[in-house]
């Protein structure tokens, strides 16, 4: 079986079509959801990944208040500035790019910053109130793929997920998430991991796998069942000499053997990344409601 492509552009640029009529709405009543983005440091791939989620804002009619800080910025200058944007009515949503320099404790920022506002959904609070399967922001990676998985007509409840990684914000919350009995999810879920012996005796099984490892190829052709869905949540830069910059993105499935095998296959790029943004512009919007008593 070829597989459909699962085009996550287009599916993102739906819900950011949405999402600006929604904006516009607000508008008329007198609200502009706001961002506040801070951004440690020089890393390259953060510069960027904080520039599209300012762009992608300004697009939708969200405004952001851009804050970028020197590497040295201390704890103490970094909570400072959360605290102000946690006191800041025009601020509906804060976004502390990861990773932080060394010297600064990320759990303690994370912490820092006003649950009601926790647009990544990283704080305790909300981490614990989607364990509860209460409302909550939902962290936009994962939140992505569940999204992806809905858009795209895949019914999870009762279908068996196989998760490949256990990080904070990928691995778990997805895990987690389509776990709850709701609709959207209801699954069987099993979370493999670097521990996990014989990797491939769960993938075989998987009605849906969700490959958030950090690794290329690692799910080959071999591990999927015939007519599973793949969902690929990696981001890989590998060495390619015939490209300008001298790499290509790659995820972590080999992607030209499964999609033969899989029904439904994600791309990298074009994939889950374009909903990651995405899923931060809809929960700014939902946090400028609730600040405003909508919803
Ligand atoms: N670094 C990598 N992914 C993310 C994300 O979703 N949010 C933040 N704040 N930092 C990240």
């Amino acid at each position: 079986m070829a597989a459909r492509i699962i085009d996550g552009k287009q599916i993102a640029a739906d819900i950011r079509e949405e999402l600006k009529s929604e904006v516009s709405a607000l508008k008329e009543k007198g609200i502009v959801p706001g961002l506040g983005v801070i951004l440690v440091g020089e890393d390259p791939a953060s510069k960027s990944y904080v520039s599209a989620k300012e762009k992608a804002c300004g697009d939708i009619g969200i405004f952001s208040d851009d804050n970028r800080l020197p590497a040295e910025t201390t704890q103490e200058e970094l909570l400072e500035l959360v605290g102000k944007m946690n006191r800041d009515p025009k601020i509906n949503g804060i976004l502390v790019q990861l990773p932080l320099p060394k010297h600064i404790d990320e759990s303690a920022v994370l912490l820092a910053i006003d649950p009601d506002k926790d647009v990544d959904g990283f704080h305790p609070m909300n981490v614990g109130k989607m364990m509860v399967g209460e409302k909550a922001f939902l962290p936009c990676t994962p939140h992505g793929v569940v999204q992806l998985l809905k858009r795209s007509g895949v019914e999870t409840s009762g279908a068996h997920v196989v998760v490949i990684g256990r990080s904070n914000i990928v691995g778990k919350p997805v895990a987690n998430m389509l776990l709850q009995k709701k609709e959207g999810a209801n699954a069987t879920v099993t979370l493999c991991h670097t521990g996990t012996k014989n990797l491939a005796h769960f993938t075989k099984q998987a009605d849906i796998i969700i490959a958030a490892s950090g690794w290329p190829n690692t799910v080959t052709a071999d591990m999927v069942k015939e007519g599973a869905v793949v969902i690929d949540v990696g981001v890989n830069r590998i060495e390619d000499t015939t490209r300008e910059r001298g790499f290509r993105l790659v995820g972590d499935v080999d992607f030209e053997g499964i999609k033969e095998k899989a029904s439904l296959i994600t791309p990298v790029p074009g994939g889950v990344g374009p909903m990651t943004i995405t899923m931060l512009l809809f929960n700014t919007v939902e946090s400028a409601k609730r600040a405003n008593g909508i919803d």
